[in-house]
């Protein structure tokens, strides 16, 4: 099965590593506690073509665009109907293609393309043709224009010119009727929605997997944005990090893509307060329609995990502090050095360091740490300024903190465990009280650190 339409910012490429988020969210929503993984609904909230949701093609869905001639064609698939919808595309295909062999009418084809893509400028539109018309008229235009790019102008219009193409596929019938297939299967559960991202993000609940793909935030070499053709703003990024924010504190998953732009990663870069947390890789990918349809481009690439805030499982802060003292991009690299120079047993043990040390955002980057984010120091008391206070502006260690302080120092596990119960997070009983051990030790180090 594959996306029926061609669309701006499609992700084929990166589909790989979008793949390996969606198979760690997974794991995570397994942390401990009996066969979540495979129950989980998959949200797509900017659907496009759906080049991502096709290929895992999950078994309960929701899926979501803004574009009501796109998300029209989805529905008409899924319904009765499409066989109707077929027809009318072989239609559309054999008009088409019988124009474009005509060499007595030069002008046919595109006199035909004007004439569909007029559809939307006539009075009573969209409601003056049925939806089976109106899916295959947005098809058709997919499949003749120019590059693919849907663009609809200022009143909504359609308005990409005609395509060069010599012989284009218009009815993919096998196609179709697989995803219809897929769509109608009693065993299945796809939900079809179109509106705004919010809508569908709100559906999320604990263990659910979200992959947002939003239009691309352009910046030019100064910094500033440039205007958006797609009419998403910067306002709408910090409107829909609130929204992923809500949906990842219910116990939802979150894959987010887009271009690396310092405001984008700035954004999701803000410190993680309790909960949510954010992770980031960088990657090199060639755009297959930029936002001109102009051709090709290289760009880089963000892809942002968000999730509930892992809890730490590496109790000694001595062995943090060496680490974090030592920790540059080439040992990150070396899991043997890590486990000789802190004198570690397991490869277990190294990836609980590796995550302290992320939590403290001295290192970045799933899934392999290979990055520091902070300078090293060779003050070991700097060091440890940082993390004091990385660890007091989170608010899970802030609140323990504060209550070991009113409670003569004394560091109260209860008080952890029932805070970690109250953060909902799919934690085996046995696993949390390991947990609360560690985030003991580590408020006993900030306590001694500080002198109290
Ligand atoms: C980068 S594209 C997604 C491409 C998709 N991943 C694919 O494989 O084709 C972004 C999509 O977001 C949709 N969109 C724009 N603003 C939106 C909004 N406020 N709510 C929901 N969808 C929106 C656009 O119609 C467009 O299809």
């Amino acid at each position: 099965m594959k996306p029926f339409v061609k669309w701006a910012g499609g992700k084929r490429q990166i589909l790989a590593k979008i793949k390996e988020y969606i198979e760690a969210s997974k794991s995570f929503n397994n942390d401990d506690e009996g066969d979540k993984a495979n129950d989980f609904t998959y949200i797509e909230p900017f659907l496009g073509g759906g080049a991502v949701f096709f290929d895992l093609h999950p078994q309960k869905a929701i899926i979501n665009d803004l574009n009501s001639e796109l998300m029209n064609a989805y529905s008409v698939i899924k319904s009765d109907s499409y066989k109707d919808l077929i027809n009318l595309l072989a239609k559309y295909q054999q008009e088409y293609h019988s124009k474009l062999n005509n060499p007595e009418d030069e002008d046919g084809a595109e006199n035909y393309y004007y004439k569909v893509r007029q559809y939307d400028r006539d009075d009573g539109w969209p409601s003056n043709k049925t939806d089976v018309e109106r899916a295959a008229r947005m098809i058709f235009l997919n499949r003749t224009c120019y590059n693919g790019l849907y663009r609809v102008n200022s009143k909504g219009q359609f308005n990409t010119p005609i395509g060069r193409y010599k012989n284009p596929l218009i009815c993919d019938k096998d196609n179709l009727t697989e995803i219809h297939n897929y769509f109608s299967d009693k065993q299945n559960n796809i939900c079809i929605m179109c509106g705004t991202y919010d809508k569908a993000i709100d559906k999320a609940e604990r263990g659910d997997i979200i992959y947002a793909d939003p239009p691309y935030d352009y910046e030019d070499d100064d910094g500033f944005t440039k205007y958006q053709m797609s009419g998403f703003t910067f306002e709408d990024f910090e409107k829909l990090k609130k929204s992923l924010d809500k949906a990842i504190n219910r116990g939802a998953t979150v894959i987010i893509s887009n271009n690396a732009t310092e405001k984008v990663i700035n954004l999701f870069n803000q410190d993680p307060k309790y909960k949510v947390f954010y992770l980031f890789e960088k990657l090199s990918t060639l755009r297959s329609i930029n936002s001109n349809g102009d051709g090709r481009q290289s760009g880089r690439e963000v892809i942002i995990l968000g999730m509930q805030n892992i809890l730490p499982q590496a109790n000694s802060m001595e062995r943090i502090i060496k680490f974090a003292m030592l920790c540059d991009n080439e040992l990150l690299k070396d899991k043997k050095q890590i486990m000789e120079k802190l004198n570690l047993t397991t490869e277990r043990q190294v990836l609980y360091y590796l995550q302290a040390l992320q939590y403290l955002r001295f290192i970045n980057q799933l899934p392999e740490y290979t990055e520091r984010i902070t300078a090293i120091y060779d003050d070991e008391n700097k060091i440890k300024e940082d993390i004091y206070n990385q660890l007091i502006e989170n608010k899970l260690f802030s609140d323990v903190y504060n209550d070991a302080i009113s409670k003569n120092k004394n560091v109260n596990i209860e008080y952890i465990v029932n805070e970690i119960e109250h953060m909902k997070i799919n934690l085996a009983p046995a696993t949390i009280r390991r947990r609360a051990s560690t985030i003991k030790a580590w408020v006993e180090w900030m306590i001694s650190y500080k002198g109290l």
